[in-house]
């Protein structure tokens, strides 16, 4: 065994996060892991936006309910049976408790002319939290709005009824700030378009915070990306932090850097004091797309802490949090 180095851009950046206000939010499979992030990690974060994404362990580590029950709503999501799941997911210690949830805030979204996601789904999705949360008031549900499957943004991408890439789509409707308003609201609002935003973007190796010798085939990037507003710099003012997963077909060789500048976020963030994480997933023999893990491709505890992507993620969230750098190891 050698000592390798871990790649570039391991050092953590110098901020000061409030570590009671972490949220993760997501579109498509990145929908399914930020779900798969809050129920696991029900003790970090504190809310949850889903755009056409299902209940946690829908897909129960198989690809054809993923495409099936999960995607199409036929057979329908067994919602009853995923609570039980996550009930013996929780009792072997593989999840935070869910009384965590009780005071969460879920956000979810399912477009009128999504042909990827059924409507279904995103509605066991909202049954799914029903169970877990003390108020109903607490979830918010968008179901009204035209527009085919994508990151839905005022004024950036492809026409609102495209399905393709960057699957962002200009349907003068702002997801990502209906997102962080339901989730950590009320914020003010932006004063620049997305492209305008002012902070900087660093490159933070995920691979570093890998339990495992890194493998492409756990579909993890080496790298993610941080937006850091300039105010939340050299942690001259505490700041909230939020986790945006892309889709599939949205990582950076497929779309370059459009998820992480335009998708919607950075210009809230500019305004409220947000750091944003953009973790990165990447294609795989067994994951084309470059999807996120929510049906097993990466090994059967994908959903769980046990999960090479949920464990990374975390150890990101955690680090940029208490400010350690990740530590030097050996790589075989
Ligand atoms: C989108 O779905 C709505 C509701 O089903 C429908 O009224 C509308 O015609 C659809 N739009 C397109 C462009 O298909
Ligand atoms: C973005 O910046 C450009 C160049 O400075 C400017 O012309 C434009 O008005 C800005 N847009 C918004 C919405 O702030």
């Amino acid at each position: 065994m050698g000592l390798l180095a871990v790649g570039h851009a391991v050092l953590i950046p110098k901020l000061a996060i409030d570590p009671n206000s972490l949220t993760v939010s997501g579109i498509s499979s990145g929908a399914f892991m930020a779900v798969q992030l809050h129920v696991t990690y029900s003790a970090t974060f504190k809310g949850c936006g889903a755009l056409a994404g299902g209940p946690y362990f829908c897909a129960q580590d198989d690809v054809f309910t993923a495409l099936g029950t999960c995607m199409n709503g036929t057979p329908p999501v067994p919602v009853s049976e995923l609570i039980d799941i996550t009930a013996n997911t929780v009792a072997f210690g593989y999840a935070d408790d869910t009384s965590n949830l009780l005071r969460s805030k879920v956000w979810m979204m399912s477009a009128l002319n999504d042909t990827v996601v059924a409507t279904d789904v995103v509605e066991a999705l909202a049954q799914y939290y029903r169970h877990y949360l003390a108020d109903d008031s607490q979830i918010a549900t968008v179901m009204n709005r035209p527009g085919e499957h994508s990151m839905q943004t005022l004024d950036y991408g492809n026409s609102c009824q495209t399905l393709g890439e960057p699957f962002i789509n200009k349907c003068g409707y702002d997801a990502a700030g209906a997102i962080l308003q339901h989730l950590l609201g009320p914020l003010k609002p932006p004063a620049v378009a997305d492209q305008n935003a002012t902070g900087t973007f660093v490159e933070l190796s995920q691979r570093a915070f890998m339990f495992l010798p890194y493998l492409t085939a756990y579909g993890l990037a080496e790298e993610a990306w941080v937006y850091i507003p300039p105010q939340c710099e050299n942690a001259d003012t505490t700041c909230h932090l939020h986790v945006a997963l892309h889709g599939c077909l949205q990582s950076i060789p497929i779309i370059g850097q459009q998820y992480v500048r335009d998708a919607g976020y950075n210009r809230w963030a500019d305004a409220n004091d947000i750091v944003v994480l953009y973790p990165q997933a990447i294609k795989t023999a067994l994951n084309p797309k470059s999807c996120w893990d929510w049906w097993g491709y990466s090994g059967t505890d994908y959903a769980s802490n046990l999960g090479i992507q949920p464990s990374t993620i975390k150890g990101m969230v955690d680090a940029l949090v208490t400010q350690q750098q990740p530590a030097e190891r050996e790589e075989a």
